[in-house]
């Protein structure tokens, strides 16, 4: 079986548009290893400067950190899909949890930009996970299960084939606290038996399940080395080039 292994790094709400740059010059510069897939998501007022600053490396993509539901129209401060394609934008973060938080974002919502996102022939990074909460309570794989039953089910197995899954527990993003390899791995392998229940075992083989929550160059390589552990989402650590290139090298 083999699946892309990616190093995704969400830059959230940081950098100006010359630190992107620089960042992203830094990174491209080092991302040279053919075996992991790097994607940026910068702020999307550096979506433009950093499209070019990765150019000439294959290895490195860009990603929006979300897009709006609807192609055009009254959507002050809004950003749509169709603004990103000409930036170069291969890749959409959808379904975050600081989104699914501060923007009130519902699984209902989260299946129509995927629907849309993949209509435009661009790839879904498919954010889930659960909270302190739930895990405590013992619910956190019905939890992720149903978050991504309800947005992503309605697919067929073709389009359902070009998503890419990130599992992101809320206790541990940005909290220093990471998920455990053996927490990690455990969910991981409880969502791709989902995926292999409703679409089948080739399909769910084939699915980039990426891990995400306090990522770091310490414990990458243990994390990534789990079966289920296809790489990382990555915030904090991913807005320092040299800690985020020792990530990229933990495969
Ligand atoms: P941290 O790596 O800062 O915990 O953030 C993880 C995250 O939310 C990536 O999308």
């Amino acid at each position: 079986m083999s699946r892309q292994l990616i190093a995704a790094g969400n830059w959230k709400m940081n950098t100006n548009y010359e630190e992107g740059i620089a960042l992203a010059s830094a990174i491209a510069e080092n991302a040279k290893d053919p075996k992991c897939l790097v994607v940026l998501a910068p702020p999307f007022t550096s979506l433009a400067g950093v499209s070019q600053a990765i150019k000439g490396n294959p290895n490195v993509k860009l990603a929006a950190q979300n897009c709006h539901e609807k192609e055009k129209g009254a959507y002050t401060g809004e950003i749509s899909i169709d603004m990103l394609i000409p930036l170069g934008v291969e890749y959409v973060i959808l379904g975050h949890s600081e989104r699914r938080e501060y923007n009130k974002e519902s699984n209902a919502l989260l299946a129509t930009k995927t629907d849309l996102v993949l209509s435009k022939g661009l790839t879904p990074i498919f954010c889930c996970g659960e909270s302190l909460d739930i895990r405590n309570a013992g619910n956190h794989i019905d939890f992720v299960a149903n978050q991504l039953k309800e947005s992503l089910f309605h697919l067929d197995a073709e389009a359902f084939g070009k998503i890419v899954i990130a599992y992101e527990p809320i206790w541990a993003i940005g909290t220093g606290v990471t998920a455990s390899p053996q927490q990690a791995q455990e969910m991981q392998a409880a969502i791709r038996g989902l995926f292999a229940d409703q679409y089948g075992a080739e399909v769910a083989d084939a699915t980039t399940i990426l891990y995400g929550g306090s990522v770091k160059p310490a414990n990458a390589e243990e994390l990534f080395a789990n079966p289920d552990v296809d790489g990382g989402l990555v915030g904090g650590a991913s807005l320092n080039a040299e800690g985020f290139t020792a990530i990229i090298n933990a495969f």
